[in-house]
Parts: structure tokens; sequence; C-alpha cells
């Protein structure tokens, strides 16, 4: 359009975009009805599990420190910093049915390999630990008709002692691909080793959601908030080609990565505590739904007309159980891929943890439906 044809129509457009805008920032998620589906059913001991819909009708879970039990019901040690496993969709509300995880294929190893200078299989080197550990699921740039899937991960290269970060040296991108549909897990590859630097941000790793043609991709800040980089999807969804990004860098999208120190790419109300970010139809918004401090299972809400804000202050708005372990109970993370879409209800999960015989942390991932106003 040209501006002289088009002044009347882009005055009306501004308007009419003024008035989404404003109505897209005054919602106020309110919770209508909370359902309880019992924890997932699973035959490893899992924590922080998150997910992604894989097909139409199946959903991968992406889990942290995976261990098999002993036959006493101690958990066996070391766990394995990764796995993965299929679900089906959650039964409807009116009769809510305990979610089965699938086995995962070969528990010995991580979904997500080590990488070389990881220390693998298992990432022991001395006492400290390389962990690859997923933040949230892959997402899913482009899907065949006949069930070949193409998604990427972006896993922090990650070394810790106890819980202390030794390093974080930049973040991987890992490819998830399933040439067909069938009950075989993805399989994973490293595309591009530390693809974002250790001076850079871990875009992607936090949180991802497509919209409008776009993978919009999120990532930690050293302030525990989130930053976010997009990139435009083309033919087969593919994001190895740092070509087709762009990154927020006070308050417009530019082509030259941030360092991760700028403070001028800090999203204002935002937390990088674990969490997830989708599309709601409902709500013409971008929604954010995370917990606070560990340990507990506060549930927070955040919405914005765009992924990049404005984020409104994050409300509460569930607070699941917490367990008698070591950690009471953390990650608490929303699972747009069990749902229909529309952004009417999210489902829940969380770890809530308790003392196996030995005094090991046995991990439960309860799951709820909450149902919006
Ligand atoms: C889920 O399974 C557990 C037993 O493993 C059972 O106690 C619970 O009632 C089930 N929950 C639902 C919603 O079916
Ligand atoms: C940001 O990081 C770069 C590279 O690590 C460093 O040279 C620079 O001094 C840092 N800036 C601030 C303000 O800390
Ligand atoms: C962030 O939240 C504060 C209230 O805590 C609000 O005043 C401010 O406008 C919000 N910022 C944005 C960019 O929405
Ligand atoms: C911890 O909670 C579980 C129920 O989840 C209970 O069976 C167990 O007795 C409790 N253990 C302790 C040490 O309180």
């Amino acid at each position: 359009m040209t501006a002289m044809s088009s002044r009347h129509l882009s005055y009306g457009f501004v308007v009419l975009s003024c008035i989404l805008v404003a109505a897209a920032r005054t919602v106020t998620p309110e919770v209508a009805s909370i359902t309880n589906y019992g924890s997932v059913l699973d035959q490893l001991n899992r924590d922080s599990c998150s997910s992604s819909r894989w097909t139409p009708n199946v959903v991968l879970w992406t889990c942290r420190d995976s261990q098999t039990f002993q036959p006493d019901g101690n958990p066996v040690d070391p766990s394995i910093a990764n796995t993965a496993s299929f679900s089906s969709l959650p039964s409807s509300p009116r009769n809510p049915q305990n979610l089965t995880l699938s086995p995962p294929q070969n528990v010995g190893q991580l979904f997500y390999k080590l990488e070389a200078d990881e220390c693998p299989p298992l990432g022991l080197c001395g006492d400290s630990r390389w962990v690859g550990w997923p933040d949230t699921g892959p997402v899913v740039t482009s899907t065949g008709v006949l069930g070949a899937v193409n998604a990427y991960a972006f896993i922090a290269r990650q070394q810790l002692s106890g819980l202390a970060v030794v390093q974080t040296d930049g973040y991987s991108l890992y490819r998830v691909t399933s040439a067909h549909a069938g009950p075989q897990l993805p399989t994973t590859k490293v595309e591009v080793s530390a693809f974002w630097s250790r001076t850079e941000i871990g875009y992607g790793s936090a949180g991802s959601v497509l919209h409008n043609g776009y993978a919009y991709l999120y990532g930690a800040t050293p302030n525990r908030k989130l930053a976010v980089a997009r990139a435009k999807l083309g033919l087969f969804g593919r994001l190895e080609d740092k070509k087709a990004y762009e990154y927020w860098v006070n308050g417009a999208w530019t082509r030259n990565a941030p360092l991760l120190n700028d403070t001028s790419i800090v999203l204002e109300n935002t937390s990088a505590i674990q969490g997830t970010i989708y599309w709601s139809p409902k709500w013409e918004s971008f929604v954010w739904i995370g917990g606070d401090f560990f340990p507990n299972a506060n549930f927070y809400v955040s919405t914005s007309p765009k992924a990049e804000g404005p984020w409104t202050p994050a409300q509460l708005f569930y607070s699941g159980a917490v367990g008698n372990g070591s950690l009471p109970a953390y990650s608490a993370i929303a699972h747009p891929s069990l749902t229909d879409g529309t952004g009417n209800y999210i489902f829940l999960t969380w770890t809530k943890t308790r003392p196996a015989p030995n005094g090991a942390d046995l991990y439960d991932t309860p799951l709820v439906r909450v149902d919006w106003k």
C-alpha cells in the first residue's frame, strides 16, 4: 500500500491496533476451575519434565535427572541428566485419568548426549558434573504428513559442583528429528556446538513459541529475567542459520547478537525462573507461566500482546502441594502441548519430592488442568 492512497485505511488500522493492543494489555487471567489428574505414571524416577506437541496425538516429554529403581525402592545412582518419553493427550476433565509416560527406549543413555568435552557419557568429572538439563521442550518447527518432525533444543553446556555453577560454556543447538510416526523416540544430534557463545544469551533455552512465521526464542539474562530473539521460519523450519535471527535490543529488532551483559535487552516484568511461553488465541496474547523461588510449587501468569512485551506483572494463580523430600517442590511448568490450542485451559506439572527408604529424593509429577474464566 502506498501512504497517499491508504491514509484513511492506515489511520483506521492504527486506531484498531491501538484498541487491540489496549484490550490485550488489560488481560487479567482468572481461574474458573482446577481439575486434579493425580501424578503422571512413570516407570522412572525423574524430575522437571517439560513437553512439546510432537504429532497431532502424541506429546514428547523431556525430563532432567532420571533414575531406574532398585528392588528395595531406592533409585539407582548415578542419575542420567535427561531422558524423553511419549504420552497421549489427557482425558476430558469430566473423567480425569492418570496420564502415562511411555518408558524411554534406553535408560542408560542421555536423550541429549553430552559433548566430547563435557565428560561423557554421564558428565561426571571428579566432584563436578556436566548437566545437559533441558529447561523447556524442543521447539517443533516443521512436521510432515507421515509423522516426520523437525525440532530444536538449545542446551546449556553447564558444569556444576553440587548445585553451584562452575561454568556455562555457551549453549549448543541440538536437532531433534523423527523420520516417521511410530513408537520410536526421536533422535537427537548436536547440530552446532556452542551455537551461543559464553558471552551471549542462551536464546531458546528458557522458552520458545512459534507465532506468525517466527520462532521466538527466550533466554535468561544474568539478573534472572528474559531476553528474546526471533528467527524467521523458512523452508523446513531450519534454525541453524544465524542470518535468520534478530535480537530485541534497546526497544528494537536488530541483526547483531548482543552481549549477555547488555542491560537494554532485559524484558521488564519477566522472570527466568523456569517457565513456559505460549500463544493464547483466547487472549490474543503471549502467555508466560512459571514459578518463583525454589523450593515450592507456586504458579504465576503474565501476558503480553507481543513476544517482546510489554509483559504484565506476574500474578500468582495456583499453589501446588509440596512434598517432604529434601527439595520439597520445584519446576513449575505449563504444558500448552497437552491442550487443544484455544487458550481456554492449560495443564500444569511440577516436581514434588518424598524420601526413598535410603533418604534419596523420589520424584512425583502432579498434573492439574486449569480452566480460565
Ligand atoms: C492416579 O493413580 C494413582 C495410583 O497410582 C491413584 O491413587 C490416583 O487416584 C489416580 N488419579 C486419577 C486422577 O486417576
Ligand atoms: C560485558 O561483557 C564483555 C565481554 O565479556 C566485557 O568486555 C564488558 O566489559 C562487559 N561489560 C560490562 C558493562 O560489564
Ligand atoms: C511492569 O510492572 C509494573 C508494575 O509492577 C508496571 O507499572 C509496569 O508498567 C510494567 N512494565 C511494563 C513494560 O508493562
Ligand atoms: C512423606 O510423605 C509421604 C507421603 O507422600 C509419607 O508416606 C511419608 O511417611 C512421609 N515421610 C516423612 C519422613 O515424613
